[in-house]
């Protein structure tokens, strides 16, 4: 494949407008291993072509597949290990501690926002049934979003070959929490039911999200440039409830933010939470961000789980919960419990 100048730039435009990945000439080996089947499949003469028509959006499938394309969708079960110890012994006590007095006790929240083929969201999901003894009386909801819809299909249907569940599942998890099926190992309803998936472009406004416990966003910000990711990290302070942690990828630290995020640590995991004072107003973060609204793809679109029954949409969260930036609509699904002691919980 021979590219020009030119349609790199093009096709560099595209994917920094659609997703916020930074691509630029030294990534011309993406563009020549992961487009070229594009043209074919949609008939296009050249990139050139391929742009204008996804640009277009005549035929949604195009943008699908090229956002696909584009995605580098890596991840394994309990990915760097430390975080879900972090989340386990450090973060998830302090944040049940800190409710417990409330009419929310034993409501959690939360969000695995580039969940990629579901590993991550699974893995919560795992670690919550082995930190709370009665999770079932528990009202948790793990919402889960991406913007590839093929990253979305796969971790709906939650299958995984041997090769994936031999990157983060040992034998122990995984004939406890998943079953053998055709091709792979299914994830078990009692982890499934906990989480639901959602199509959700970061870059768009955090509309009728949150507020939640816990949100991971984890080896995502990496693709995007400094203002995005700043402007990023700023809205997802917006969406954590008082006490909520924010986990990023082991390459990532929110050090260079300045006091507006806390850092803190449990061995060798390390989670922030937002200086709530070092927040600003709600109109410096408007005024400086630098999410894309008109962005024409779509944001919020569930995967549809025909394998599972629907469960009624929750009320709206207590206000003392609620940040002052996140919408009162929450995402749960899951009838709630009445609050009672939450000593059910394995220190
Ligand atoms: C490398 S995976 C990370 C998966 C998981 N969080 C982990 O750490 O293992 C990055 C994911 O981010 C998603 N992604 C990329 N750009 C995005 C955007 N603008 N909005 C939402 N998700 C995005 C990709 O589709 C991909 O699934």
């Amino acid at each position: 494949m021979k590219l020009t100048e030119d349609e790199i730039a093009r096709v560099c435009r595209l994917v920094d407008e659609l997703a916020g990945i930074q691509w630029d000439a030294s990534k011309t080996y993406l563009i020549e291993s992961r487009l070229p089947s594009l043209l074919r499949d949609h008939k296009c003469n050249d990139l050139t072509d391929l742009v204008s028509k996804v640009r277009a959006n005549l035929n949604p499938q195009i943008r699908a597949d090229f956002v696909d394309a584009i995605t580098t969708r890596e991840t394994l079960f309990f990915r760097d290990e430390s975080p879900f110890e972090a989340l386990r012994h450090k973060a998830l006590p302090e944040i049940i501690d800190a409710k417990s007095k409330s009419t929310w006790a034993r409501r959690l929240r939360f969000w695995s926002a580039a969940c990629s083929s579901g590993q991550e969201p699974y893995s919560l999901g795992i670690v919550l049934r082995e930190l709370i003894d009665d999770i079932d009386d528990w009202d948790v909801q793990i919402l889960a979003t991406d913007l590839s819809k093929a990253a979305l299909a796969s971790a709906s249907k939650g299958v995984y070959s041997d090769f994936e569940m031999s990157r983060g599942i040992d034998p122990r998890r995984r004939d406890k929490y998943f079953r053998k099926v055709e091709g792979g190992w299914k994830i078990c309803d009692e982890v499934r039911s906990m989480v639901s998936f959602s199509e959700r472009n970061l870059l768009q406004p955090f509309t009728n999200i949150g507020p939640f416990d816990v949100i991971f966003c984890r080896n995502v910000a990496i693709y995007f440039d400094v203002p995005v990711k700043k402007d990023l990290f700023n809205r997802l302070a917006g969406v954590l409830t008082q006490n909520g942690a924010l986990f990023v990828g082991s390459s990532e630290s929110l050090i260079a933010f300045g006091e507006r995020w806390k850092p803190l640590h449990h061995c060798r995991g390390i989670f922030y939470q937002p200086n709530r004072e070092n927040l600003g107003p709600v109109a410096s973060v408007a005024a400086t961000s630098t999410v894309r609204p008109s962005t024409p793809l779509s944001t919020v679109r569930p995967v549809t789980n025909t394998a599972l029954p629907r469960k009624p949409v929750m009320p709206p969260v207590a206000p003392a919960a609620v940040n002052r930036f996140a919408p009162a609509k929450p995402v749960a699904t899951v009838p709630r419990p009445a609050a009672s002691p939450v000593s059910t919980i394995k220190r």
